[in-house]
């Protein structure tokens, strides 16, 4: 089992907990952002969010309240439908992976205020059209040890590292603060 330590910064402090680190196992094959995972059930585990300190208005993409780690007062699942269902407030964006993210991360970028996790895929299309309109991207420090919905347990190390890109000035807060990786903010486009 490898662990990458997350430092957590927070007014000037840097604070490294074991039990607060994002773990990557070098488990064999487990790949979920592969087609052929078979289930879309991945959830954010709760470092993330107690790095960045705050509590959701709504969780757009949802298995249902109390199912997930993710702190929000509201969650929408695949039966309200978070895309077509109206966003309020700051939300909590992990999408379906596959062929929608684009559509997911529009989504966000209209509504203007939240945070959007996706996998660091910098060279596709739907990643350069988000990074183009946010007001802060994070590229993680390390991998994201996803929770398996199946098992309620880390699933270890995915494919990839992940980012967090924020919309508004509440997300970018949460988001700098967060000791979760390296912060960029996107030059304009000329
Ligand atoms: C990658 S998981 C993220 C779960 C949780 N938001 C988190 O961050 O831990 C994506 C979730 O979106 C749900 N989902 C899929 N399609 C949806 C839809 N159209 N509307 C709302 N939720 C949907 C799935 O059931 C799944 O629980």
């Amino acid at each position: 089992m490898q662990l990458i330590e997350l430092g957590v910064h927070r007014a000037g402090v840097t604070r490294k907990n074991t039990s607060q680190t994002l773990a990557a196992s070098t488990r064999k094959g487990f790949v979920h952002e592969s087609p052929r995972a078979q289930t879309i059930e991945w959830f954010t585990p709760p470092e993330v969010f107690q790095a960045l300190g705050l509590h959701f208005d709504l969780d757009v993409c949802s298995p249902g309240a109390g199912k997930s780690c993710v702190p929000a007062d509201r969650h929408y699942t695949i039966h309200d439908d978070g895309l077509t269902s109206p966003w309020y407030g700051t939300v909590w964006c992990n999408p379906p992976y596959g062929n929608a993210t684009r559509i997911w991360l529009r989504k966000l970028a209209e509504h203007g205020d939240g945070i959007a996790l996706v996998f660091n895929r910098t060279d596709t299309a739907w990643f350069q059209e988000t990074a183009a309109t946010a007001d802060v991207i994070c590229f993680t420090k390390g991998r994201i040890p996803f929770i398996d919905g199946r098992t309620n347990r880390p699933a270890g190390s995915p494919g990839t590292g992940s980012a967090l890109i924020g919309y508004g000035p509440t997300a970018q807060q949460a988001i700098q603060q967060s000791g979760l990786g390296l912060c960029f903010q996107p030059a304009p486009l000329q």
